[in-house]
């Protein structure tokens, strides 16, 4: 089965969050399981070098966004179909947005080019391979399904996964139609959206099937609380709706042999992880003789991740033993939040503002703790990549958090399958509760252990997942 990958993030080339990491790792776990993937990803700069060595394989003169070619190049165990259209993608700053933060204000251009590739590719398929389903990620892919259903001609089925439902690609009318589709579907049941053209709204209403990356988070989209408008959309299609959750790449996220830790270890060697605690000490100027609980936050700062209600617990997780380090970056209060509370508690608080994926490694290798309160997470990958490294963590209950984390409750703890702290209430009262009870079992030191060779033992891998995956492709293909 030949599947193509549409997505505008893909680890390690390009990756602003965790839509990279699965797109890099996931068609390494289909591959064993008969599929034949490749993935077509616009050509930022970064990925300039590739297309000097790549082949093209395809050309168009008139995407929406102009002309652009797709150069077909092998890299990092991946087939990868780079659109390369340089007046739309080899630009300086991020792939969405300026290094100012505003979007590119092309965006709709953009990323209607990169769907109409992928779906025109579709249609003839390259010399040697044509594929049988389009498998699109967010709203930047969310027009593919669109340009794939053309009444009376024979396309590939389609899919589309839904990474965070609180990016849609919502633009004015009059951007829409700038983008070759049948302007007799911009209506409420077709790709309107309250007088806006919406991509991702696009994709849920034309894709062949819809899934997002946790069980939970699939129930929870239904509700206005977390379907963020389009709950109605996926109510009314709930019959082709599914949660498959994400897993990690497990060669990359092994603390055995992961090279930007100071020390290796397993499940048998716990000890190693204080010689990379040590490190992240000197890294971010921590107390090295600390002796209380070390928790770490790698993220994103923006209002999802509940790191404002971290940022005010802070006092108290500091009065009540514990030391922080912080690797983040994003909402410019956030940021100084963070940076205010390294200062007013030296020794106990540190952070870095920024993205370091090394960093972020080391992190995981040497604390004890991950702090993850978002009050709304698909999924989340930094709690996988937590569990992997026995640094277990403490949640609030939603999403894939509450799909992947055992709560360290009395019964869990005695039937040793506890893995983290899970809690209810993304506020300062919640936190500092979840805080409490993490620091409180940190003191006996043979729970904790316990937790964190469970937490170890855990299946964070791809597998079960990229299953589930090829189940979902041979059903929608059998249709
Ligand atoms: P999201 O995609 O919502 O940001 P995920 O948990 O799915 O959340 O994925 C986030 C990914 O980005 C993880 O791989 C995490 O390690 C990484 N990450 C987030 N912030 C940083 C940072 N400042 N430096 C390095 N890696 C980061
Ligand atoms: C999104 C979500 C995150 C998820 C990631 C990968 O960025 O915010 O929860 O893990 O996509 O699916």
């Amino acid at each position: 089965m030949n599947v193509l990958m549409v997505t505008s993030e893909c680890a390690p080339f390009i990756k602003t969050g965790g839509l990279a990491d699965v797109a890099g790792a996931l068609p390494g776990a289909l591959a064993p399981l008969g599929i034949d993937l490749r993935t077509m990803l616009p050509a930022y700069p970064a990925l300039m070098p590739l297309v000097a060595r790549g082949t093209e394989v395809a050309s168009f003169g008139d995407l929406p966004g102009g002309p652009g070619r797709v150069v077909q190049v092998e890299a990092e165990g991946l087939t990868l179909l780079l659109l390369d259209a340089p007046q739309l993608f080899d630009r300086r700053g991020g792939p969405y947005s300026h290094e100012g933060g505003h979007d590119w204000n092309d965006n709709h251009r953009r990323f209607a080019s990169l769907a109409q590739a992928a779906a025109r590719i579709s249609f003839d398929g390259l010399a040697d391979w044509k594929p049988d389903i389009v498998h699109a990620h967010d709203w930047q892919a969310g027009l593919t399904p669109v340009y794939l259903k053309q009444p009376g001609v024979p396309a590939p089925r389609s899919v589309i996964t839904i990474h965070n439902i609180a990016f849609q690609g919502r633009f004015a009318a009059h951007e829409g139609q700038q983008l070759g589709l049948r302007w007799d579907w911009f209506t409420p049941d077709g790709f309107e959206y309250h007088g806006d053209i919406s991509f991702l709204k696009a994709g849920l209403v034309y894709a062949d099937r819809i899934n997002t990356v946790s069980p939970t988070y699939a129930r929870e989209i239904l509700t206005p609380r977390f379907g963020m408008g389009l709950e109605g959309v996926l109510s009314a299609r709930q019959s082709v709706l599914s949660g498959i959750l994400n897993g990690i790449d497990t060669d990359v996220w092994n603390p055995a042999t992961d090279p930007a830790l100071a020390r290796n270890y397993d499940a048998d060697s716990l000890a190693g992880k204080a010689a990379n605690r040590a490190e992240i000490c000197t890294r971010l100027g921590l107390d090295p003789a600390h002796k209380g609980p070390l928790f770490c936050v790698i993220s994103r700062l923006t209002e999802q991740k509940g790191l404002d209600a971290l940022a005010e617990a802070i006092p108290h997780l500091v009065a009540n033993g514990g030391q922080l380090a912080v690797l983040g970056s994003g909402a410019p209060e956030l940021e100084a939040a963070f940076r205010s509370a390294a200062e007013a508690h030296p020794g106990k608080v540190g952070c870095h503002i920024g993205y370091d994926e090394g960093f972020s490694h080391l992190l995981q290798g040497g604390s004890d703790a991950i702090l993850i309160p978002s009050r709304f997470e698909p999924c989340g990958l930094t709690q996988l990549y937590g569990l992997r490294y026995g640094t277990l963590p403490v949640v609030a209950r939603t999403g894939g958090l509450a799909d992947t984390v055992i709560d360290g409750n009395l019964a869990a703890l005695r039937a040793k399958t506890a893995t983290g702290f899970l809690f209810d209430d993304v506020g300062v009262a919640g936190v500092t509760e979840a805080l409490d009870r993490a620091i409180r079992t940190y003191a006996s030191t043979d729970d904790w252990q316990s937790m964190q060779r469970a937490a170890m033992s855990q299946e964070v891998g791809w597998d079960s997942s990229a299953r589930a995956y090829a189940d979902l492709y041979k059903e929608v293909l059998s249709e």
